[in-house]
């Protein structure tokens, strides 16, 4: 079949690999019709590379039809049409019996000491084949891939494997009062729903990103927004418009490539060339970090409010403001989504008929799978209006 791989740095190319077929008895394969790309493929892109091999399979936010199921794979019947967590839980284990999905005991990755494995992930996270594929295997088929009608385009669908429970997760953890005020940081496709979702929840909501069309797309659906690079200091305009109080609660939608910190910048260049024995240790463990959207959240939620992190984060020895944490009593939530947690609940809601949260109106560019190394490109570089990418194998 054809597939996107990681070849190295910024590199990525479609290839002939062999077709995924069924392992384990639990396992399914679907035909994929629609896969994403997704900030945290950027991170693969650009920082990730030491724990990825050339040509590893991406994508992790897929859906199509089941093509062929094992012996154990619960009540999934070839024809499905299902969407794909993006992360692989058993939906059995202690972890999972508590709803932590992403933290699925039966698939943990400990050589790693990581959390569940992850669809096209890198190893650090179970070097799982991704789903920017024309086929994808599916462990634990019994309990992952949600099952969608077989009316209404992928888009409606498609984002329950990723970005919008994450989005629904880093607003229920923000948990803002009704009528309280938002701050979203980044207004990519995550800030984007997180802002819709806390929008139609009856909160005030203030974006932030320097994107000018990502502004613009918030501020359609009612977003008041501020441009990073017109503000000045961020947490004072916030404040300003807050009473001086701050946000209740601030949402970061950026993580580890965050714009703002020449510091990190260049760390992370030096990760990116170093031999991956080298820059193993360092991107696990060291200065990959760039905390300018986190520093800003914990510096614009008011006192005793909470900061939500969907951005992900990795590495250890950057300077957190801990004084202000502590004096001002925040509380941070952070954490991959735990993806069939929310499905549910979202399901009902994609369900209705006028499409609420935006979904089918969220994707600039639906482009072939062939076409995905261009794709990768503009979409990091956010050139052509580039919001949201849907591959078509
Ligand atoms: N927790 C999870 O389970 C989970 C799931 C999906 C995505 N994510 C993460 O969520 C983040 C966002 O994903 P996305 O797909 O929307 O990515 P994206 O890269 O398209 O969006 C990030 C946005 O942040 C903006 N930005 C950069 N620096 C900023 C700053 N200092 N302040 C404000 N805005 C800034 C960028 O211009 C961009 O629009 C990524 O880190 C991704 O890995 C986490
Ligand atoms: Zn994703
Ligand atoms: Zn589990």
């Amino acid at each position: 079949m054809r597939a996107l791989t990681w070849q190295g740095r910024r590199k990525v190319s479609v290839e002939t690999v062999p077709d995924p077929r069924i392992e384990k008895p639990n396992d399914a394969v679907i035909k994929v019709t629609s896969a994403a790309i997704c900030g945290s493929d950027l991170h693969l892109y650009e920082v990730l590379g030491p724990f990825l091999s050339p040509g590893d399979v991406l994508g992790h936010e897929a859906m199509g039809v089941v093509e062929e199921v094992g012996a154990e794979a619960g009540d999934l019947r070839v024809g499905d049409r299902v969407v794909v967590p993006f992360n692989i839980a058993c939906g059995t284990c202690w972890m999972c019996s508590r709803g932590l999905f992403a933290q699925c005991e039966s698939t943990q990755v400990s050589d790693y000491g990581k959390g569940a494995s992850l669809f096209g992930y890198t190893s650090l996270y179970g070097a799982v084949p991704g789903g920017q594929a024309e086929y994808l295997r599916v462990p634990h088929a019994d309990f992952g891939p949600v099952k969608v009608p077989d009316e209404g385009p992928d888009e409606r669908w498609l984002y329950l494997s990723d970005i919008l429970p994450t989005a629904w997760q880093a607003f229920e953890y923000a948990e803002a009062p009704a009528g309280g005020t938002v701050a979203v940081f980044g207004l990519g496709p995550v800030g984007q729903l997180t802002a819709r979702i806390a929008l139609n929840a009856g909160c005030r909501v203030i974006g932030v990103d320097r994107v000018p069309e990502r502004l613009a797309l918030a501020a359609s659906y009612g977003a008041e927004t501020l441009d990073l690079d017109a503000v000045g200091d961020l947490p004072s305009a916030i404040f300003d418009l807050t009473g001086g109080r701050g946000a209740d609660a601030t949402i970061d939608a950026v993580g580890m490539e965050a714009h703002g910190s020449p510091v990190a910048n260049v760390a992370i260049g030096a990760v990116g060339i170093l031999p991956d024995a080298l820059a193993k240790p360092l991107t696990d463990k060291f200065a990959i970090d760039r905390l300018a959207a986190l520093h800003a959240a914990i510096k614009s939620v008011r006192r005793g409010g909470v900061v939500s992190v969907s951005g992900v984060y990795g590495g250890e020895v950057d300077p957190m403001p801990m004084m202000e944490i502590f004096d001002r009593g925040i509380t941070m939530r952070f954490g991959q989504c735990h993806v069939r947690r929310w499905t549910d609940e979202l399901q009902k809601l994609l369900a209705q008929d006028d499409d609420v949260l935006g979904v089918e109106h969220l994707a600039t560019h639906r482009p072939s799978l062939e076409d995905a190394r261009a794709a990768y490109e503009m979409f990091q570089r956010k050139s052509d209006g580039c919001i949201k990418v849907v591959l078509k194998p």
